[in-house]
């Protein structure tokens, strides 16, 4: 079994972010996100990954490199124009073989693994193997419509979905993938969808299994899909204070403080996570939030939010909440007068004053 892995696209949804960042290399409690699909793949045992990466760029080659840390051989596939998933499933046919394999796009994140799925994929007689989560809005998704026990058929982004469970992103083949995305033809949108694929091995007579996702499952699309993943990892962290902490600052709840991080006359309430080199000083760090490398956190409060690294938030006397915040970025309370918003903000920013 080997590992097939997304990493292409443009992101729009996430800009101005992913401006300057592959959305895959956007950290959630301070990791990148790829790094979770690729954790997830190498813990189901697989040690042969393929990532599909945007043929523009090597930001993903060199932040995750040839696979060395986690013990496993990755090689990259480069996709000239993101022309849908089945496209990037067709890129991989040299690289799989015959083998069979797990495609896990990039910006899914799934608690809880994904080996149960592989061992009852190898166990099966299926042809594809298909993870379903219930959602509340299967409109944004492929979506199945299930009778007796079955798969009849999938669409994506139905207007009218037949079912409330989204197709996940991780999915399950062996080599009859290959046929049906060489016989689809591009949606409206222009794209190689992966529903079209999977309609195709159902109107072709193969076994098209499925198993549903009980624990979390997440597709970071959207600014609020980051700040709820970021929610739901750092649930699950593990707290651990490496940095220093004074005497007059209270550290409640599942918090890690990174290497390095100074905590001077702050509330640090958790689940956070602070990162290395950072200085909180007579600050509120609130629930859900990461704070990235080297960021500074002064006179201020700061709560469900993603701060990148090198950030100064400085004598800010509102409370930030449900923002993100990319690298070096500044927010700072001004001392003139009169009273006023300064802004110096790039293109397709969001700015949401109350
Ligand atoms: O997250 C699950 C959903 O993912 C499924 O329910 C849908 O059926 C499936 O089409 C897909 O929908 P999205 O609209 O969320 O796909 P998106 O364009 O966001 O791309 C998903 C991942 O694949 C993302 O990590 C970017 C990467 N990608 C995407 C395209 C279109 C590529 O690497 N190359 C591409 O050409």
């Amino acid at each position: 079994m080997k590992a097939l892995i997304a990493s292409g696209g443009r992101g729009t949804r996430l800009r101005p972010i992913t401006h300057t960042r592959n959305k895959h290399l956007i950290p959630i409690a301070n990791k990148p996100i790829l790094h979770y699909a690729i954790e997830a793949v190498v813990e189901g045992g697989i040690r042969e990954i393929a990532i599909v990466v945007n043929a523009d760029s090597t930001e993903v080659q060199q932040a995750i490199g040839n696979g060395d840390r986690w013990g496993v051989s990755i090689t990259y596939i480069p996709q000239e124009v993101p022309g849908g998933l089945a496209q990037v499933v067709a890129l991989s046919e040299q690289f799989m073989g015959k083998e069979k394999f797990i495609f896990f796009l990039g910006d899914n994140l799934v608690v809880g693994g994904v080996r149960r799925f592989i061992e009852e994929f190898e166990r099966s007689d299926c042809n594809a193997f298909l993870t379903l989560s219930r959602v509340k809005d299967p409109e944004r998704f492929g979506v199945p419509e299930l009778k007796g026990g079955r798969i009849i058929r999938i669409e994506e982004k139905p207007k009218n979905p037949k079912s409330t469970y989204a197709v996940a992103g991780i999915y399950l083949y062996d080599h009859h993938i290959f046929e049906a995305v060489k016989a689809i033809q591009p949606s409206a949108r222009g794209e190689l969808e992966i529903s079209d694929a999977h309609q195709y091995l159902i109107d072709a007579g193969k076994r098209i299994g499925y198993a549903e996702i009980t624990g979390w499952w997440k597709d970071t699309g959207k600014p609020t899909d980051l700040l709820e993943a970021n929610r739901l990892i750092l649930d699950n962290a593990t707290p651990s204070i490496e940095g220093d902490v004074d005497a007059r600052s209270t550290i409640a709840g599942k918090v890690v403080i990174q290497r390095g991080a100074r905590i001077i006359n702050s509330v640090v309430r958790g689940p956070a996570i602070i990162g290395e080199g950072c200085v909180i000083e007579d600050a509120f760090i609130g629930p859900f939030t990461s704070i990235g490398n080297e960021t500074t956190i002064r006179g201020s409060e700061v709560e469900y939010s993603i701060i990148l690294r090198e950030c100064r938030i400085l004598n800010v006397r509102i409370r930030l909440e449900g923002s993100i915040l990319g690298n070096d970025v500044e927010v700072v309370e001004g001392t003139g007068k009169p009273h006023v918003h300064r802004f110096m903000i790039g293109d397709q920013s969001r700015v949401e004053v109350v």
